[in-house]
């Protein structure tokens, strides 16, 4: 009925030793198709239970099975590597299942949580700010939308949006959480303008404000301009002094989406790009991406104390009793219960240290234009764009980069994406996995080429290259 954490913990120490071996030996998982797995693993769920001798023997299987995303051949997302400290941190707040909703049933829990959310504005350049541990960088954006539609139709959200014609305004090269969060909000993807970017991926200010000009004239009402800090394929950046003058002229909120790039605050000179982050509104930073922190663990954060408050707080008389709403960040979250994202990255942050992750995102950076010099040295590569931060999207003459990607997958060689730039597919190398070393580097673009050269000569029509 109830399996102890006396015979959990040294099924779990098998388990991750059996795992980490593994993926020594197949550091990319071959992808199997899902009738194969149903075929091989009973997934399904039992009347009478298996027990749990059996299902730690399933687990190995399982593990076995699973994609993995920690190792030197990892660069398909926003993540990457593991950091042991932050892993600690995780386990503990699941053993600890703290819900941060009150300083009742959480604790010294919720004070990490305001620390961190202190620290993290204090960053970004908020005197005081208010914020929250979200369940991802999505969710973080959707919370901005909500305070701005709230800020400038405080009525809507008691009264519902039929019949208003709201206006937001984001980049071409901006996340899909901001349209999705749009349509949830029922301000309606169709009210997402999109503006144009620069050749480095950032939005085009003059053409922003022409935008909102003719929205006004023809009787829309703007809400919010988003601004991205680290866009998703480029790792582009948008202009913020800019952005927040117009922003202020037109009484916009002001988001930034640094879901992936506000970690980057920590690089002595890429930091350069936040200038002006600390007139926006609102921010969403998610630590599990260039942190290194376990899956997920998202800050939003406002500028003025007491905004998410007035958007989100409810009343629950069963719940919030005692302590302030300052220590009772239910008060100020879209959710309910609330798993604690809070220690894993205090426990990395108070271990490593501002130095700690300065180091991280200097390698990081370090790593991606280490790539970039041979990507531009080599004959068969093409540089699309100047890394801007450690996003590195090129291509390989003659082999299109989605049949590549798929390719080395397939093969077990590197899991790595592909996006579409300029009209043109091209692969997506991101460098988040601070452990990686210029070997590493020099082994994927091996990979790389194999892969290109076998693809061409099975091309009809094709010899070598
Ligand atoms: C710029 C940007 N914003 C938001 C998100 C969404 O973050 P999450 O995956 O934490 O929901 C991403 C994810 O890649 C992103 O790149």
């Amino acid at each position: 009925m109830n399996v102890d954490l006396e015979t959990a913990l040294p099924a779990l120490t098998e388990l991750l030793t059996a795992h980490l071996e593994a993926e020594r030996d197949e550091p990319v998982r071959l992808p199997r198709d899902p009738d194969t797995l149903r075929a091989q693993l009973d997934l399904t769920l039992p009347e009478r239970g298996v027990g749990f001798a059996q299902v730690v023997d399933e687990l190995h299987a399982i593990l076995r099975a699973t994609p993995s995303t920690a190792t030197p051949r990892f660069f398909n997302q926003l993540f990457g590597g593991r950091d042991g400290a932050a892993i600690l941190g995780e386990a503990l707040a699941a053993v600890l299942n703290n819900s941060m909703y009150t300083y009742k049933v959480a604790g010294i829990q919720v004070l990490i949580e305001l620390e961190l959310i202190r620290r993290m504005g204090a960053m970004v350049g908020y005197q005081d700010p208010e914020g929250v541990f979200c369940p991802g960088g999505s969710l973080s954006n959707l919370c901005g939308m909500a305070l701005a539609r709230d800020r400038v139709v405080p009525t809507l959200s008691e009264r519902g949006s039929y019949g208003q014609t709201l206006r937001v305004y984001t980049s071409t090269e901006s996340h899909y959480s901001i349209r999705k969060a749009a349509a949830i909000l029922g301000i309606g993807r169709e009210n997402v303008v999109r503006i144009p970017v620069d050749e480095h991926g950032a939005m085009q200010p003059p053409a922003l404000r022409a935008a909102i000009d003719a929205d006004q004239a023809a009787g829309y009402q703007p809400i919010l301009i988003n601004a991205t800090s680290g866009t998703t394929v480029l790792g582009a950046f948008d202009p913020l002094p800019a952005l927040a003058d117009i922003a202020e002229d037109k009484g916009l909120w002001l988001h930034v989406d640094a879901a992936y790039g506000g970690s980057l605050l920590f690089h002595p000179d890429l930091r350069a790009h936040f200038e002006g982050i600390e007139r926006a509104d609102s921010v969403t930073w998610d630590a599990h991406k260039i942190m290194g922190v376990p899956l997920t663990c998202s800050v939003f954060l406002a500028r003025k104390k007491g905004t998410l408050t007035q958007s989100l707080n409810e009343t629950a008389t069963y719940l919030f009793q005692d302590d302030t709403d300052d220590l009772n960040p239910g008060t100020r979250s879209l959710q309910c219960g609330r798993r604690n994202s809070a220690l894993k990255l205090w426990t990395a942050w108070r271990t490593h240290g501002d130095e700690g992750y300065t180091e991280r995102v200097t390698r990081l950076r370090d790593n991606t234009l280490y790539a970039r010099d041979k990507v531009i040295s080599h004959p068969e590569l093409r540089l699309v764009r100047e890394p801007v931060s450690l996003n590195l999207c090129f291509s390989v003459k003659s082999a299109p980069a989605d049949a590549l990607c798929t390719t080395l997958n397939e093969q077990g060689r590197a899991m790595v994406g592909h996006a579409i730039v300029d009209g043109e597919p091209v692969v997506r190398l991101v460098f988040l996995d601070p452990t990686l070393n210029p070997s590493d580097i020099d082994t994927f673009f091996s990979e790389v080429l194999t892969v290109a050269r076998a693809l061409r000569a099975a091309a009809p029509g094709e010899g070598s290259p």
